[in-house]
């Protein structure tokens, strides 16, 4: 069943942010090689796209590879970029069809030059692009994106541009990577575990999360509409009473 129909088009999430995991347990299911997990992640990926698109979220952020993903074996490393490059080109045509703004978030000066290159022609493709804006994490890690605001904070207060005391929530929000995105609504992580793996950890604050057991592979566009009919269910306080949030409902 198309679940699609079923969503309220005035409770859409802004932003969604998508752990996507399992890829290797899904080859190992199949007496595969993990690489050939993210070969097979990679349609998850693109139906996603889709489906976020279809459903009018704004802002759809996925981990593609987390600082912590450098210290897996040099071999499976090197496929997820080449891998990520590949597909990112092949996409960038259906990126600009459909309106979508690619970005991409974490440590740049670790990533190879040539996918640096790569993405940042198909960035400045689609820069001008407002219908959704996709956010890959790449050697993204939430600390080193806090340890990285912190020193460019820092920086304009030695330099007399900023003064301790004007350091708020939004001054934090405005040197994190996601400077230019909503916080997080929904976070969704594939392949059971409940965890948050270094993701988001500023921009998650209020967020609602759904698990699943399906292994990223898997992952279809009506799982991702499964997500946000549960997120539309969920009631959200923001510390108030629920009465609260019902009377506001009823103006
Ligand atoms: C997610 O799948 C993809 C990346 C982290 C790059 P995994 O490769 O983590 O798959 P599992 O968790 O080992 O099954
Ligand atoms: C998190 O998945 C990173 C990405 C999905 C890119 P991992 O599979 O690396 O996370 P852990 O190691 O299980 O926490
Ligand atoms: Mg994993």
């Amino acid at each position: 069943m198309d679940l699609r129909a079923q969503i309220d088009p005035n409770k859409i999430p802004k932003h969604v942010a998508v752990i996507m995991d399992g890829n290797g347990r899904w080859a190992k299911q199949r007496g595969k090689p993990r690489v050939f997990g993210h070969k097979n992640g990679v349609k998850a990926v693109r139906e996603i796209i889709d489906a976020a698109g279809n459903t009018g979220v704004k802002a759809l952020t996925l981990y593609a590879f987390s600082t912590e993903n450098w210290n897996r074996p040099k071999a499976e490393v090197k496929t997820l970029m080449a891998l990520l490059l590949t597909s990112l080109k092949n996409e960038a045509k259906e990126l600009v069809k459909n309106n979508i703004k690619l970005q991409i978030i974490g440590n740049q000066e670790s990533l190879p030059k040539s996918v640096l290159k790569g993405l940042n022609k198909v960035i400045e493709q689609t820069k001008n692009n407002n219908a959704l804006t996709l956010t890959i994490a790449l050697s993204y890690g939430s600390r080193e994106e806090i340890v990285n605001a912190f020193k460019n904070i820092s920086k304009k207060i030695v330099n007399n541009e900023l003064l301790t005391e004007e350091i708020d929530e939004n001054i934090i929000n405005n040197h994190l990577y996601t400077f230019t995105l909503p916080d997080v609504d929904l976070m969704i992580r594939t392949s059971g575990e409940k965890r948050i793996s270094n993701f988001l950890l500023w921009q998650i604050a209020y967020a609602e999360f759904y698990f699943t057991d399906i292994l990223w592979p898997d992952f279809t566009k009506n799982d991702f509409y499964n997500a946000i009919l549960e997120y539309q269910n969920r009631e959200r306080r923001f510390g108030k009473t629920s009465e609260q949030i019902e009377t506001r409902n009823e103006i």
